[in-house]
């Protein structure tokens, strides 16, 4: 079912039932007001751990912890009636050993109502993953360029060009066979991208893959142009409103040096108005 003509939020099962179908559509949101904004909009909507560079101008993923991903988890979940909510594993909550895992993942879908939880890596993280849906957590995983590795990976590089496409594909089919619901493809070559998702039975998300993939997820403020930091090119910004901002901000700032805000509008007269009138 499309998402503007769904009622409910779809489940990690209905997610999966569109392999093939309509592309599912998704972005990353971490406040009340956005997940607003994009509920009608998107079969699911990603609490990023990129929530850490976004909003609290971290220069990478690896110092978002626990806390701040429930806190974002709660405010998105707000905001949602009608897309599924996915929360991103922090760095560090998972990767020591099963155990850890679940019990990071539980407390993340019980202190904030996501429907599933999402964790980067690939063959290295099948037990887990196994580990996680034997026991009740769906489970998205998120391979390709895994930032939490960027200090292994050396750098925010496209992955599996040339000889390194066959760990790509071992990876799709490592978290695909372990019980993942999901995988997302980040920066991986669209032929690569395509291949896997003709390959593997679970839906591909892709985010600097292919078309063909069968979902898309972008980062909000990228896509509305409030993050300017870098723009990957993998994203398309569909408004600038970044500069938008920064405009009526001077403006307002102009305004009060000016003395021309607050105008009459926007103050109180000394007595009450009239009963119905405007106060
Ligand atoms: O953290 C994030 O925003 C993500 C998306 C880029 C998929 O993992």
């Amino acid at each position: 079912m499309s998402a503007t003509a769904r009622k409910t939020a779809p489940n990690a099962q209905d997610i999966r039932a569109q392999k093939g179908g309509v592309p599912l559509v998704s972005l990353t949101a971490y406040t009340t007001p956005m997940a607003r904004l994009m509920d009608g909009h998107c079969d699911f909507v990603l609490v990023g751990d990129s929530v850490g560079m976004v909003l609290h101008g971290l220069s990478s993923t690896l110092g978002v912890t626990m806390e701040m991903m429930i806190l974002h988890g709660q405010a998105v979940a707000r905001g949602l009636d009608r897309a599924m909510l996915v929360i991103d594993m922090p760095f560090g909550s998972y990767e020591e050993d099963p155990a850890q895992a679940f019990r990071n993942a539980a407390r993340l879908m019980a202190e904030t109502g996501a429907g599933a939880v999402k964790l980067e890596g690939g063959v290295e993280m099948a037990e887990t993953i196994r580990f996680l849906v034997k026991r009740g957590i769906p489970v998205m995983a998120h391979i390709g360029l895994t930032p939490q590795s960027i200090n292994t990976l050396g750098g925010y590089k496209v992955q599996g060009r040339d000889d390194q496409a066959q760990a790509v594909l071992a990876d799709a089919h490592a978290v695909a066979d372990a019980g993942a619901f999901s995988v997302v493809l980040e920066k991986v070559p669209a032929t690569l991208a395509d291949r896997i998702t003709a390959e593997v039975a679970i839906p591909t998300i892709g985010i600097g893959a292919s078309a063909g993939c069968d979902g898309q997820i972008l980062v909000v403020d990228d896509m509305l142009g409030f993050f300017t930091a870098f723009k990957p090119k993998f994203v398309k910004r569909y408004a600038d409103l970044g500069p938008l901002a920064e405009a009526a901000i001077a403006e307002y700032a102009a305004e009060v040096r000016a003395r021309s805000f607050p105008a009459a509008e926007h103050v109180f007269g000394d007595q009450a108005p009239a009963k119905g009138a405007k106060a």
